[in-house]
């Protein structure tokens, strides 16, 4: 087995430029939320030409005094311009890991944000050209998805994930268990609030708040677990960490949910474009992404810790010497 000592330091920049794409990830959510919130998905015509035979600007070239017009076409174009820079970064991101990173897996990780992204732009792209309910539904469902893979990929080309590790010992499996029901429960909760927001009726609002009991409940004991493992264990201050992330995280995304709940059934104000209305929801689109993704990053880091089984070479509580594959 390899030591620390004896490898050269990974490089940090597959991390960096990973960071930098989940980072342009937050407006281009938050645009994209706010494109909903306005119901302006057909703001502009056409998709990499704006406007075909009343203008046919290239999508890098649309106009200021056109993009600046109402609020539902900037945010649309401006949702646009962001997915062009995170496809960039994420392309970036793979053709840096691949030279600097020799691990196989990395690698992959790279690529699979870069298809995902890929994959959702399309979307998003056939979505202009089609104002189906159902391709709405399926680029929100997706998007979070993405964002949460984003947050998933910088963790594991972190220099820092490869530094140490706790072995298993009688509460490893049920931690790791309790990571996986929390990803699942929380994403089972966003899909029903994406059906919720893109197709309103009251099975789709029960579901939702139904899911959303069961993610709550899942996070916070997922959450308390953390905090009690890592109290004695300084190997685990990421861990501890996290579980104050999610207890802020889902504390926010309930209130946000309450004043979501608030603009779009009891003032019905669905398409308003009164700045105070419209933020509630769209704030919850970003911060039900932002729970999935420290999730992800979650159930990363407790594998990455807790996986090592005891052994001559690897005694129990032995930290710091494996750099991970
Ligand atoms: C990585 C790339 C992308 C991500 C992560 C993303 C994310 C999102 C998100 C989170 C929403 C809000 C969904 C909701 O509130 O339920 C959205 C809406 C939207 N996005 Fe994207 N998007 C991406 C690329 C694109 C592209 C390239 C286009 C167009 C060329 C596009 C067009 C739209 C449209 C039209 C909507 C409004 C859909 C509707 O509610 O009718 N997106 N996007
Ligand atoms: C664990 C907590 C919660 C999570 C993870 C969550 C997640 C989400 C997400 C991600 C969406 C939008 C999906 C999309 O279009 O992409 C959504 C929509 C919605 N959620 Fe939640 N939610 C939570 C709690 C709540 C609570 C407590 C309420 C209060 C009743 C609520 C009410 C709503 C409403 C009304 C919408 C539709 C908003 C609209 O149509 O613009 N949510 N939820």
């Amino acid at each position: 087995m390899t030591t620390a000592a004896s490898e050269t330091p990974p490089s940090p920049w597959p991390h960096r430029l990973a960071v930098a794409t989940w980072l342009a990830a937050i407006p281009l959510l938050l645009f994209g939320g706010t494109i909903t919130t306005l119901e302006a998905g057909m703001a502009i015509d056409g998709w990499w030409i704006l406007e075909p035979g009343r203008g046919d600007h290239f999508l890098l070239f649309y106009p200021f005094e056109k993009w600046f017009r109402d609020m539902g076409t900037f945010s649309e174009h401006t949702h646009r311009l962001f997915g062009i820079l995170v496809g960039n970064l994420a392309i970036a991101t793979v053709v840096v890991t691949w030279l600097k990173n020799s691990h196989k897996r990395a690698r992959f990780v790279a690529l699979g944000a870069l298809l995902l992204v890929c994959f959702q732009g399309y979307l998003g792209g056939s979505r202009v050209l089609d104002a189906s309910p159902q391709l709405a539904f399926l680029h929100g469902a997706l998007a979070q998805i993405v964002f949460a893979y984003l947050a998933f990929c910088s963790t594991y080309l972190s220099p820092r994930r490869q530094g140490s590790r706790a072995a298993r010992d009688h509460e490893s499996g049920r931690l790791l268990r309790l990571t996986f029901t929390a990803l699942i429960a929380v994403y089972a909760a966003i899909f029903a609030g994406a059906w919720l927001r893109h197709a309103f009726s009251p099975l789709a609002l029960g579901v939702h708040i139904g899911l959303v009991v069961l993610a709550t409940w899942s996070v916070v004991v997922l959450a308390r677990s953390l905090k009690r493992r890592g109290v004695s264990d300084p190997s685990f201050r990421p861990l501890r960490r996290a579980a104050l992330w999610l207890h802020l995280l889902i504390g926010l995304q309930i209130a946000l949910g309450l004043a979501s709940f608030w603009v779009v059934v009891m003032v019905a104000e669905k398409g308003s474009t009164d700045v105070h209305h419209s933020a509630y929801p769209t704030l919850h689109v970003l911060f039900g992404a932002l729970v999935l993704s420290k999730l992800a990053s979650t159930t990363l880091w407790a594998r990455h810790q807790l996986e090592v089984e005891p052994s001559p070479e690897n005694p129990a509580r032995s930290i710091g010497l494996e750099v991970a594959s």
